[in-house]
């Protein structure tokens, strides 16, 4: 298994397979900004804005692969207002469910602290669904809990979801 972090270019590339791991997570019950009748092209369209934004420098994305195949990616998005820039926000940790517990998503939020801390950052926020498998990876991984706001997204079926806003410190 291999983590590294995609340039621009790269990004770009990697498209089709970014939104193969998207649709297999929200066909899973995810609950990743998207709803269940997400689309190919939307799905395309979202990670195109993303390759975009990693060739401006605005956020990083990585990816893990295994055997050459991509199963996994997370980013750190780390434009931000001009009055946090050590603060970067971690987003879309995604694993295929082919490839969930066998250490992909430690190993991705791992090489993203350490991109942000490249990247001069020195705290991590993120929202994830409460009690969700993320709440817990992240809660394993030392996160803190700053607090959990009944119903605010809906899962891909529609119901709505508890969200907990987590934060880590990684200077
Ligand atoms: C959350 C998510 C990224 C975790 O990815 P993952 O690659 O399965 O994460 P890990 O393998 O590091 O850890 C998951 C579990 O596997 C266990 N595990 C890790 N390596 C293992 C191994 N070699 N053998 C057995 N179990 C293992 C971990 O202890 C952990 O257990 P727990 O959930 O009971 O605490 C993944 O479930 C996912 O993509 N979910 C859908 C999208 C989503 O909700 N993302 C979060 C958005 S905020």
């Amino acid at each position: 298994m291999i983590i590294r972090a995609l340039d621009g270019v790269e990004a770009r590339a990697a498209v089709p397979a970014l939104s193969g791991i998207l649709m297999d997570c929200v066909a899973g019950g995810a609950s990743v900004s998207f709803m269940a009748d997400l689309a190919p092209a939307e799905a395309e369209a979202f990670w195109h804005g993303v390759a975009a934004d990693v060739a401006g420098g605005g956020r990083a994305l990585l990816v893990a692969q295994d055997e050459g195949r991509l199963l996994g990616t997370v980013q750190v998005i780390l434009a931000m207002p001009p009055n946090q820039p050590h603060r970067g926000e971690i987003a879309k940790m995604l694993v295929h469910r082919d490839g969930r517990r066998r250490g992909l998503g430690a190993a991705l939020m791992g090489a993203a602290e350490d991109a942000a801390r490249a990247a001069g950052k020195r705290l991590l926020t993120l929202d994830t669904v409460t009690d969700g498998d993320g709440h817990r990876l992240y809660r394993r991984l030392g996160w803190q809990v700053a607090g959990t706001i009944p119903d605010y997204a809906l899962g891909p079926e529609g119901g709505p979801c508890p969200t907990t806003f987590m934060w880590k410190r990684i200077s």
